[in-house]
């Protein structure tokens, strides 16, 4: 419609037609990306679910508390102690009100007559100088409910009573946990929204009320994901007015799927991308890989969840400490949550090493909150490369396979000139390794990580757009297109690919214009919008744009346009697949918010576009 209603009226592209707005690519002239809650840095902290699922109790809970503060890990950071399923008894019928299930929380006993609460197990965790964190389910049954059918702590009960889950009682358990229990953290799962279809072995076998799943377990494609997002969103409201200090989590678990990747940061805090994890390498790469393309939707506030740390057991156990050193860099350096799931009462020193590496906590929790970008990923070798606070940079070398692997670091890789002197420091033998220019080769063992981190550096005068990911909100985007030979790059819980992407194209091809491959730069799709927070810090803009080389379709055409707090600062001609790029400048003095807007025009699908070498200058 919008293509169409453009090549029809020729139409100025500074006059904004209601369409246009519609579709999210008019300006708005400032950051529309919403800041809510507690997690300007990535939640880091404790959950019962890895280490006991729903076997769960107070002594073991407060046990790991307190060892996360004998062992140090909570001076360094972990500060959240959550709760997973298996607290809940049921829903009592007369009011609706959650009881708890007080034989594993003694604390929670009704006293005096009074309703059970747990508010003095919270009081507790505070006291001690822990945010606590609970758990429910956006639907009307839980995940336990549908999955642990052995657990013995599965809610009691009528149809109804067990029914724990937020469905019709969204206000009424928010405040439970929020205004009168004291928490600070809530996980709100969906299986409520998957598993409890009618005829359903699940609901026949268990008498649930069936309920018809707007999450498609075997089919991404039929998610109602409008309507989950309103779910979530109605938690979210309804959090946000129980926690008037604002010092609240909301932590969205649908495990990828409603197409949360496109929502997921206007709505929480975190999102879960992919299933959940186990203790298996595999599932560590595929939790991993869920993330590791979705570094321009990530910020602080708003970040990818690739789920817990299961570093302890199976393949992440102490007799794995490579791979348990691997997990826990590919969680740093993506900016997802540090939650640790292992039964800290007794635990390792060679593990509590792995939680406790400071300089890979300060990597995470870096106040920029840019999220690594995948800088290179040639056979079982990947790159990552994430920029940090005072000109500082970290970069992991990821061997994903079960050979050892050599890996070439260059200076591209750092964005760097090749005569740069490139000096790193080992984060975790800590040792400093001799200054290289242009080319340092490794030698990687089997899964193992080496993560560096150097102060070398292109300019202060400016900076790429590749380095400050945290910066730019993509605020519009179509519907993936499938390129046209096909797609097997990293794609999502849904099968797509990551989206807007740093360094390379949605189909995570290098940035190819014309057959010329532009190094650094955003690659996303035509008909999108992207909001970047220049904060007057800059004079001047240069970006080398066209559709990229990926596109799956050489019929369109795309017109570029620059705005600087919504007014039209530059713009190319309209521009096809195969003509070579085009060079905008804009002044940028003063501007709070760019924004980089490309249009398509005609018809096929929407051409992935280049925002190649896209700088700003000082
Ligand atoms: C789901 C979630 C897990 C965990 C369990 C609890 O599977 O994804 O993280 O919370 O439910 O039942």
């Amino acid at each position: 419609m919008l293509r169409k209603l453009l090549t029809a009226s020729a139409a100025s592209l500074l006059a904004v037609s209601p369409a246009l707005a519609q579709d999210g690519l008019k300006p708005t002239g400032r950051w529309t990306a919403p800041r809510m809650g507690a997690a300007a840095t990535p939640p880091m902290g404790w959950n019962a679910w890895n280490a006991f699922r729903t076997e769960v109790d107070e002594a073991k809970v407060m046990g790991s508390a307190q060892a996360l503060r004998d062992t140090g890990l909570a001076r360094l950071g972990y500060r959240y102690v959550n709760l997973d399923d298996g607290w809940w008894l049921q829903r009592r019928t007369s009011d609706g009100r959650l009881q708890i299930r007080t034989a594993l929380f003694p604390s929670a006993t009704p006293k005096d007559g009074g309703e059970a609460s747990f508010k003095p197990f919270v009081d507790r965790l505070h006291a001690m100088g822990f945010k606590a964190g609970i758990y429910t389910d956006v639907g009307r049954n839980a995940c336990s409910q549908a999955w642990d059918l052995k657990s013995p702590n599965l809610p009691v009960g009528t149809v109804q009573e067990r029914e724990v889950g937020l469905e019709g009682h969204v206000d009424q358990d928010i405040g439970l946990f929020f205004g009168e229990w004291g928490f600070d953290y809530v996980k709100v799962d969906a299986c409520g929204l998957a598993d409890y279809a009618p005829g359903s072995a699940v609901v026949a076998k268990n008498g649930y009320r069936p309920s018809d799943p707007l999450i498609v377990r075997k089919d991404p494609a039929a998610d109602r994901s409008q309507a989950v997002r309103d779910l979530y969103v109605e938690v979210g409201q309804s959090i946000a007015r129980h926690s008037p200090d604002g010092d609240y989590v909301f932590s969205i678990c649908t495990w990828g799927r409603g197409d949360v990747r496109a929502w997921g940061g206007q709505v929480g805090n975190l999102w879960r991308t992919s299933p959940d994890i186990g203790s298996r390498w595999s599932s560590m790469l595929r939790s991993f890989d869920s993330v590791a393309t979705r570094t321009l939707y990530a910020r602080p506030g708003a970040w990818n969840d690739p789920d817990m740390l299961f570093i302890g057991a199976g393949d992440f156990d102490q007799t794995h400490l490579t791979e348990a050193r691997s997990h826990f860099t590919l969680w740093a350096m993506a900016n997802a949550p540090l939650l640790i799931g292992y039964d800290l009462r007794d635990a390792p020193r060679s593990l509590l090493d792995i939680w406790g590496n400071a300089d890979l906590i300060a990597i995470n929790q870096d106040p920029l909150g840019n999220q690594a970008a995948l800088a290179a990923h040639e056979g079982d070798v990947q790159i990552l490369v994430k920029t940090l606070s005072g000109g500082r940079t970290a970069v992991a070398l990821f061997n994903r396979g079960d050979k050892p692997a050599g890996a070439a670091l260059t200076s591209q890789h750092l964005r760097l000139a090749a005569d740069v002197p490139i000096a790193l420091r080992d984060l975790w033998s800590k040792a400093d390794l001799p200054p290289f220019k242009g080319e340092r080769r490794f030698e990687l063992g089997p899964h193992e990580t080496l993560v560096f981190e150097t102060r070398a550096t292109a300019s202060a005068g400016s900076v790429l757009l590749s380095e400050m990911p945290a910066r730019i909100h993509v605020a519009q985007e179509p519907t993936w297109a499938p390129p046209a030979d096909g797609f097997d790059g990293p794609a999502d819980a849904a099968g797509r690919p990551g989206g807007a992407q740093i360094d390379a194209s949605p189909y995570r091809t290098p940035l190819t214009v014309a057959g010329r491959t532009i190094p650094h730069g955003v690659g996303l799709l035509a008909d999108s919008r992207l909001e970047v927070r220049a904060e007057a810090e800059f004079k001047r803009f240069s970006v080398r744009v066209g559709v990229d080389d990926a596109s799956p379709s050489a019929l369109g055409e795309v017109r570029f346009l620059v705005y600087g707090d919504g007014r039209l600062l530059a713009r190319s001609k309209p521009l096809r697949r195969g003509q070579p790029p085009v060079d905008l400048t804009a002044r940028v003095q003063g501007v709070q918010t760019l924004e980089l807007v490309a249009v398509a025009h005609g018809e096929g699908p929407p051409p992935a576009v280049a925002w190649g070498a896209a700088k700003l200058a000082r």
